[in-house]
């Protein structure tokens, strides 16, 4: 479905965030993206979005070189923009409509989609937003703005869904409920988190990157999270000292501390 060839990334002047990565994303992947903060996860979910382009190497998606002029093609654009969404980091910057409801309507109106107001009912039902529905996004908690960001997102009914951190303000409860959305879904999804037990639970393959942004790790989540080694070298595990009623001992810990 997406396919990344020989990917260079740098911001700027910046050293390359992304020194080179090839990655192939087959249709109905689980894909769960690991790695410490600042490897470069949003950055290649970015890429993958087709917001920003590679310095070097190529991206294709379903076949077709995804670049910045393909994008600039009416066509291919409303095709992929249909069809490919991402969830931003901070998703209050995705936030910018009045109420809840259009900001839920935005996207479908943009591509012409039909049934726009059923689809907007279905998905705030499902995301428990309907109470919020004429309120302007920007008064809403936290979590609550996830969720409608969110929204903004299944709306679309995307073939492939990019998360960035989907699990950084939500309760558990949304999380439990966003996990079971996307595995009995066949949307092909692209996941980057630190927090491992979503990883568990909602990844079959896991990537897991460097602190530079290279692929260390590409195979099961299993067999991922069960190496210490793998999760120290990524800095997702860490070797520190702590007590066990009154005896301290120091050994290699994964952690799940919150997820941003
Ligand atoms: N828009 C940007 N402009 C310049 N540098 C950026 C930008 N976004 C991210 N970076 C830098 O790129 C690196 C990777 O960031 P990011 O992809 O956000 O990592 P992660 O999501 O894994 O925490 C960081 O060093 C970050 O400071
Ligand atoms: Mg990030």
């Amino acid at each position: 479905m997406l396919e990344l060839n020989d990917i260079r990334f740098g911001w700027e002047a910046d050293p390359p965030v992304i020194e080179t990565l090839s990655l192939k994303v087959r249709a109905g992947d689980k894909l769960v993206l690991l790695g410490a903060n600042g490897c470069g996860k949003s950055t290649l979910l970015k890429l993958m979005n087709g917001l920003i382009e590679p310095q070097s190497g190529s991206l294709l998606y379903e076949g077709m070189p995804l670049t910045k002029s393909a994008l600039a093609e009416r066509h291919f654009a409303r095709r992929f923009r249909t069809e490919c969404a991402l969830l931003f980091q901070h998703p209050e910057a995705m936030l910018f409509n009045p109420t809840v409801r259009e900001e839920i309507a935005y996207g479908p109106r943009q591509l012409g989609l039909a049934d726009v107001e059923a689809r907007v009912a279905h998905w705030a039902a499902a995301l428990g937003l309907t109470a919020l529905l004429d309120k302007p996004p920007f008064l809403l908690s936290g979590g609550e703005k996830q969720k409608v960001a969110l929204a903004a997102i299944l709306v679309l009914e995307p073939k492939l869904l990019l998360l960035d951190e989907p699990s950084a303000s939500l309760d558990p409860a949304s999380v439990g409920w966003l996990i079971d959305l996307l595995i009995e879904s066949s949307m092909t999804v692209v996941a980057a988190t630190h927090n491992l037990s979503l990883a568990a639970e909602l990844g079959s393959r896991c990537i897991v990157l460097d602190p530079r942004g290279r692929l260390l790790f590409d195979g099961p989540v299993e067999a991922a999270l069960g190496n210490l080694a793998l999760l120290e070298e990524a800095h997702l595990a860490h070797r520190h000292r702590h007590r066990h009623g009154g005896a301290q001992h120091s050994h290699l810990h994964a952690h799940d501390w919150g997820s941003s």
